[in-house]
Formats: structure tokens, C-alpha cells, sequence
């Protein structure tokens, strides 16, 4: 996809084929928050199915566990994210409207560089209507709301802006109910909340979202390597998704932009039509920082007896973060794109196998009423091994482009022949290439096509 047509383009398509939706819809929508459709859902599932299977199955050094989305709020206070988790923001004295002052910064940078004119950061201008701007003030991100029947200053709490403190402030729990040493991590799925300023860009920067991190605790002084180690790791996963390595590549954080509790910090990040190359996972040095300061605010010893010095230390944490609507973006947006065949246009989603929404479609050439008692014998013995959709309305070439549309790697097309030789035809969707099997090694042939997904 190259440029911001296109871009519109995709959103429609995400809407038309129900993989997202804008949250309330009827209403007029809300800003910052998404529904997921259909076939949103399933996307989603499969994407947390393999990072979960990479991160906790398939390793023997990294646990799961699932924390709640308010915690005591003094979590946030230790964190530092009440005092520090803020951007600065400015607002228009004419129209009202609310911009982060930081990206008004970059975007005048951008666009006097582009012009060859010299760089000036005072004196902006609100880029909607010209008019004069109020000085910055710091905006705290944290969602609040308040525990019981009384909304006081006592019962105020948030909303998480990140999963991480859930696997912070269970460290001991785990560590001692897992009977587990260092290194090892824990790993949660789940919501984040953040009141961002501008949120936009699709589901790029929303305010509910949800994240997939892993706290990965080390002795102090093999952080550095475990933190290189990990940045292949996770490059790794994503590659092995399908993106395209060519669009992918890693950032290093400058001093300035690092946040507070981080020694050194990675992006990755993904070249999107309508940004440029922008951060879809970050790959963190969070040292002792956390843990240290849940020992001070809490009064509770976080440190681990390392057998060998003899030794209590507190581990150094090495952080991979990623939102998954970022990656549901970022593997969307990779696998479309537009063919010419025999000089029609086909849409396509080239999908892993493994994230497709449909694995396989079962189509009857046609309604024909000696057909369909045969497609939907074929669609029963399907359904229990894989998720399938079933299809009969229109042309089978409009058919196959619905589901290349969506990504579905496989359609099994039921015909006249089948009524005889019981056998159906396996088309696949990128290569549009078509094999005959038989009805009875259907499941096979179509599991060995998967290759498992
Ligand atoms: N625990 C560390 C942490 O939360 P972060 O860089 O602020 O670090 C990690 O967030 C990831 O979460 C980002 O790389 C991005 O994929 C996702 N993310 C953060 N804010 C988001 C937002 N407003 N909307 C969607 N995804 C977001």
C-alpha cells in the first residue's frame, strides 16, 4: 500500500468484511476506542494464540498470569506513572481543539526541513484553524474512576496504562508458588487504558487497547545480554508472522526519550503507509527500577537469594512490550494487495496461514439442489478441525475473490462431479492454483496445506 488512498481503501475493507468497527457506531462513534468484528476476533485470537505459544508454551523459562485491570493505586504512585506519565498538551484559544505539544513540535520540524526553511519552535500556530495556542500544560494519561459509593479523593482509582505492574507486584508470588530461579519471566495478555491527547491513525493510537508483555527477570549485570538476546528474539517472531523484513527495523531510543524507570530501550517499528516507519513493540532495560521502588512504597521484600553468591539481590527486568491492535494493523496492512488476474483486479490478503481468520472455505459450484446436501456434508466433517465459512451466493469467481479478500489460504469447491467421484477441489488462494481430493482425505490434505496453523 502505498500511499493515503489506499489507506482509506483498507479501513473500508476492514469495515465491509467486519474485522473492525468504530465502538458505538450509531451514535456517532467515540474517539480512541474500536470494536472488532467476526473476523476481527479471530485475527486477534490468533495473533495472541502465537505470541502466547512463543513466549509461554514453548519456553521453559517464562510463566503466565492475568492481573487485574484496577489495582491498589498506589501501584501507580510507586510506578511513577502519577507523577511522570503525562504529555504536554496545548489547546486552541479559538476552536477549542486539543494538541500534544510535542507532535506540533515535530510536525512543524518536518514540514519547514521539507521546505529548506530554518527550524523555529516558538510561536505555533493551531494547525486546524491558525489560531493562538495556551502554553503547555502536563496532561496525565491515567484514566481515573472511583471504588464505592462515595467519589472522593480517597477512593479514586485507575484504569492500568500498561500490564507490566500486574507482573511487578506479583514477582514474589510467582517466584515462590512457581519454585522458580533466575532468569525467568512472566507473561500476561490484557487491557491497557490511556487518555491519549490524539488518538488516531486507525487502531494505531487508541485509548483502550490491548497489550501483550513479558517481565523477563535477570541477575544485574546479565541484563545487557539478555536485552540483546530478546530484541532478536521478538524480531524474530515478527518476521516469522510473514511481515516483510524489508519493512521492519529497530530504533534505538535516545537518552532523552527514554522513560523513567528504562537504561536502555528499543522500538521496533513498521513502515506504515500513512506514517512512515512508527513503533509497534518496544524492547526495554527497565533495570531494578520497578521492584525497588514496590519495596519502598509496599514495605515488602522483592529480592531474590541468589544460592550461589549467597546473596539477596533485587533482578533487573527486561521488558518486550507490544499492543496487539498495533500488530493486527501492522499484519493487516503487510498482507494486502492488489492484483491483476487475466485482467480483472483481485484484492488480496496475504495472511499467514497461521493468523487467517477463515482457514478454509467450502463453496457449491452453485445452489443447485443436488449440490448442497453434498457442500454442507463437506462443510460438517470440516467445521470440528478448523474455522471455516460456508458460501453459495453468487458467481464461484466473485466467491473466491470474497475470500481472497479476507485472506482465507484455502476454498474447497464441491461440483457436479463430486456427486460421483467424491472428490472436491482445492484452490489456494495465492497461487490460485487447484488439486482434486478425495472427500475422505480431505482433512488431511487440507491440515498438511495448513502446515499446522
Ligand atoms: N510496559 C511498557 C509499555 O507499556 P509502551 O511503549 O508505552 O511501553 C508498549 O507501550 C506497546 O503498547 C507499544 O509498542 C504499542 O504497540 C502499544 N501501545 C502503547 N500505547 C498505545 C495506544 N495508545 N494504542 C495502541 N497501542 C498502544
Amino acid at each position: 500500500m502505498a500511499n493515503a488512498t489506499s489507506m482509506d481503501v483498507f479501513v473500508s475493507l476492514c469495515k465491509r468484511r467486519g474485522f473492525v468497527f468504530q465502538s458505538s457506531e450509531i451514535y456517532g462513534g467515540i474517539g480512541g476506542f474500536w470494536d472488532y468484528g467476526p473476523l476481527g476476533v479471530e485475527l486477534k485470537n490468533n495473533i495472541k494464540r502465537d505470541w502466547w505459544r512463543a513466549t509461554v508454551q514453548e519456553r521453559d523459562d517464562v510463566v503466565g498470569i492475568e492481573t487485574a485491570i484496577i489495582m491498589n493505586p498506589r501501584v501507580w504512585q510507586a510506578s511513577g506513572h502519577v507523577d511522570t506519565f503525562a504529555d504536554p498538551m496545548v489547546d486552541c484559544k479559538s476552536c477549542k481543539r486539543r494538541f500534544r505539544a510535542d507532535e506540533l513540535v515535530e510536525h512543524k520540524i518536518e514540514a519547514e526541513s521539507a521546505h529548506g526553511h530554518v527550524v523555529e519552535t516558538a510561536g505555533l500556530r493551531c494547525p486546524e484553524c491558525g489560531g493562538e495556542l495556551t502554553e503547555p500544560r502536563m496532561f496525565n494519561l491515567m484514566f481515573k474512576t472511583f471504588i464505592g459509593p462515595v467519589a472522593d479523593d480517597a477512593s479514586v482509582a485507575y484504569l492500568r496504562p500498561e500490564t507490566a505492574q500486574g507482573m511487578f507486584v506479583n514477582f514474589d508470588n510467582v517466584l515462590t508458588a512457581m519454585r522458580r530461579k533466575l532468569p525467568f519471566g512472566i507473561a500476561q495478555i490484557g487491557r491497557s487504558f490511556r487518555n491519549e491527547i490524539t488518538p488516531g491513525n486507525f487502531i494505531f493510537r487508541d485509548r483502550e487497547f490491548e497489550q501483550m508483555e513479558m517481565e523477563f527477570f535477570v541477575m544485574p549485570g546479565t541484563d545487557e545480554e539478555w536485552h540483546d538476546r530478546w530484541i532478536e528474539e521478538r524480531f524474530n517472531w515478527w518476521t516469522g508472522l510473514g511481515v516483510r523484513k524489508e519493512k521492519l527495523h529497530i530504533r534505538e531510543h535516545a537518552r532523552e526519550e527514554l522513560s523513567h524507570y528504562s537504561k536502555r530501550t528499543v522500538d521496533i517499528e513498521y513502515d506504515f503507509p500513512f506514517a512512515g516507519f512508527a513503533e509497534v513493540e518496544g524492547i526495554a532495560n527497565r533495570t531494578d527500577f520497578d521492584l525497588k521502588k514496590h519495596e519502598e512504597f509496599s514495605g515488602r521484600s522483592l529480592k531474590y537469594f541468589d544460592e550461589e553468591s549467597g546473596q539477596h539481590v533485587v533482578p533487573y527486568v527486561i521488558e518486550p512490550a507490544m499492543g496487539i491492535d498495533r500488530c493486527f494493523l501492522t499484519v493487516l496492512i503487510d498482507a494486502y494487495a492488489e492484483e491483476e488476474v487475466r485482467g480483472e483486479k483481485r484484492t488480496l490478503l496475504r495472511l499467514h496461514k497461521r493468523l487467517a481468520p477463515v482457514k478454509a472455505a467450502v463453496l457449491p459450484l452453485s445452489r443447485n439442489e443436488r449440490l448442497v446436501p453434498s457442500a454442507r456434508r463437506v462443510w460438517d466433517l470440516l467445521r470440528p478441525h478448523f474455522m471455516t465459512q460456508y458460501d453459495d451466493a453468487q458467481s464461484i469467481g466473485r466467491r473466491y475473490r470474497r475470500q481472497d479478500e479476507i485472506g482465507t489460504p484455502l476454498c474447497v469447491t464441491v461440483d457436479f462431479d463430486t456427486l460421483t467421484d467424491e472428490a472436491v477441489t482445492i484452490r489456494e488462494r495465492d497461487s490460485m492454483e487447484q488439486v482434486r481430493v478425495p472427500v475422505s482425505g480431505l482433512v488431511a490434505a487440507l491440515r498438511e496445506k495448513l502446515d499446522g496453523a
